[in-house]
Order: C-alpha cells, then structure tokens, then sequence
C-alpha cells in the first residue's frame, strides 16, 4: 500500500488517550525477548511508539528496557493528538523523541519495530485489517509489527506479531491474580480477533480448549498458579501448535503467565 502524501492531515482519528505506568510491561518484556537479536542486528533500529495517549509514560518505559537490550536504538513516540504531542515534549532525550502523526508513521526511514497498543481497538474491525496492511507496508525489510490490547492495569493483554508479509503470531498473556479462566482473556483480543470469538471460529476454538486444560490442570494449583499454568499450556500443546522452544515459546515464557501461537492457529474464517 502506498504512503499517504508526506504533508497532509495524520491518518486516523484522535481517540481516548487513557495510559497508565507500567500498562504495558507484559509485551515490552516480550518485545525485548523475542526481538531483541533484530533491533541489535538493524542498522540504526529505529522503533516507533504509535499512539502513546495522554503521556509521555509508556513510550518512555519502552526506551528504557529496549536499551537494555539493544542500546543504540531510538524510539519515536508518535501522537495524533497535538496537545499529547506538547505533554510528552518536554520528556524527549537523546534517542527518544515525539511528533505529531498518524498511520501514516512521520519517520525519517522505515522503522524496525512499530508498536502500537490500545489504539486499533478504537477503530472499526474493517479499518483494523486496512491499518495493518498500511503499519506494515512502512517496516523495514524483516521488520515487526506489534499490535494488541490491554487492560487498563495492564494485567491481561493480547497481541498480534505481523511481520511486512502479514500476521505471524498471537501472544496471550496475564498476571495469574487477574483471571479466573484463561477465556477472562477473550475481552482483551485484538479488534481483528474479538468480534470473532463465536462458535465455528478457531479463536473460541482454542480459549475453549485452553478453559478445559485450566480446568483439568486444577490439581497442579496446590504448586501455585504458575504451575498450574505450565501444565495447561504442555496440554495445549497436544492439540495445538504451540511452539516448544524459544523465543516464542518454553517454559522461560510460559512461566510469565504467557502462550504464543502461529497467527493461522487462531485466524479468522473470513477477513471482513
Ligand atoms: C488508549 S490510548 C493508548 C495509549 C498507550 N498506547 C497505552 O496503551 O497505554 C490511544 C491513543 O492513540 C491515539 N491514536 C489513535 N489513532 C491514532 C493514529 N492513527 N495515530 C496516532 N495516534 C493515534 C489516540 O489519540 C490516543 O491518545
């Protein structure tokens, strides 16, 4: 998909701009883990923050733990709305910055990693898929997209891994104090993946199995919920293409509360 002309409006539409500290620890971890080898092997990795609302604090969390990992890469924050773009100023540094924009990503080259949280949920499912084929046209070659949900303490959260081909994996993951079965999760899907959580869709297929192997995995709760955890996941596993070892998978990840999936696991019958 072409780049919308370089002057004009930001593509999109100002939304709620609610944010939080530490929101979205869950999938920084995840992007430090997974794709820390990328951003180290880019040449100058630059990663955009897309939608990063009311302040500054997200963006700034993703600097700091992605330079622990990669430490010459730069983060760009990127708002639609001006007066979060004037809030978050104030915070830029060397190999942090903000600017106003939208999915047409303002960037002086094409970005390694974007990450974009809480922001597609806002939108129609329709212009989700449309926002995706336009996120990921921008990457860098062998770039990643990260785009998911989370609730609002940050304790339950889905996303999707898109490389510049399409979807690649789903990540489901939750504090073991924040749900009770692991479809509690279903209101955190993507807005590509929640309304198709419905009989006859793979999605409602795999949180109902993963339900069950919580379900039948209860005796391994006296070890604690963690392993209770890992039990269900190598149930899973049976029937499921979970993948086994890192960096997606093994216990080192499952044992944060965390299942990754290949995207086609769970993938719509029909994209709208
Ligand atoms: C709910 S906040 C999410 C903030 C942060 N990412 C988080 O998860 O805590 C969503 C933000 O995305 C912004 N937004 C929506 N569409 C956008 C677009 N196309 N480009 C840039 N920002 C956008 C909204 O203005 C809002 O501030």
């Amino acid at each position: 998909m072409p780049r919308p002309a370089g002057s004009g409006k930001p593509v999109g539409t100002v939304t709620r701009g609610t944010t939080g500290h530490n929101r979205l620890r869950r999938s920084d971890r995840w992007i430090a883990a997974v794709h820390g080898g990328l951003l180290r092997a880019a040449d100058r990795p630059l990663v955009v923050d897309l939608g990063y609302g009311a302040s500054h604090t997200t963006t700034l969390e993703l600097f700091t733990r992605l330079r622990r990992v990669a430490p010459t890469v730069e983060v760009v924050g990127i708002e639609i709305d001006p007066a979060r773009v004037a809030v978050a100023k104030p915070y830029e540094r060397e190999g942090l910055s903000f600017r106003l924009g939208g999915f047409e990503l303002p960037v002086p080259r094409p970005p390694t990693l974007v990450r974009a949280f809480n922001v597609l949920r806002q939108y129609g499912e329709a212009e989700a898929w449309r926002y995706w084929d336009l996120l990921r046209s921008e990457l860098a070659p062998g770039g990643v997209l990260v785009e998911g949900t989370s609730s609002e303490n940050g304790r339950r959260a889905v996303w999707v891994g898109l490389s510049p081909e399409g979807p690649r994996t789903v990540t489901f993951s939750a504090r073991f104090d924040a749900f009770e079965r692991p479809s509690d999760l279903a209101d955190r899907l993507p807005k590509t993946l929640i309304h198709r959580n419905v009989p006859g869709e793979r999605i409602h297929a795999f949180l109902s199995d993963f339900d069950h192997a919580w379900a039948v995995s209860v005796p391994y709760g006296v070890h604690g919920l963690r392993q209770r955890w890992l039990a269900s996941v190598q149930l899973l596993a049976r029937s499921w293409p979970v993948p086994p070892r890192p960096p997606l998978g093994g216990a080192a990840r499952w044992r944060l509360g965390e299942l990754t999936l290949p995207w086609t696991a769970v993938s719509p019958s029909q994209v709208v």
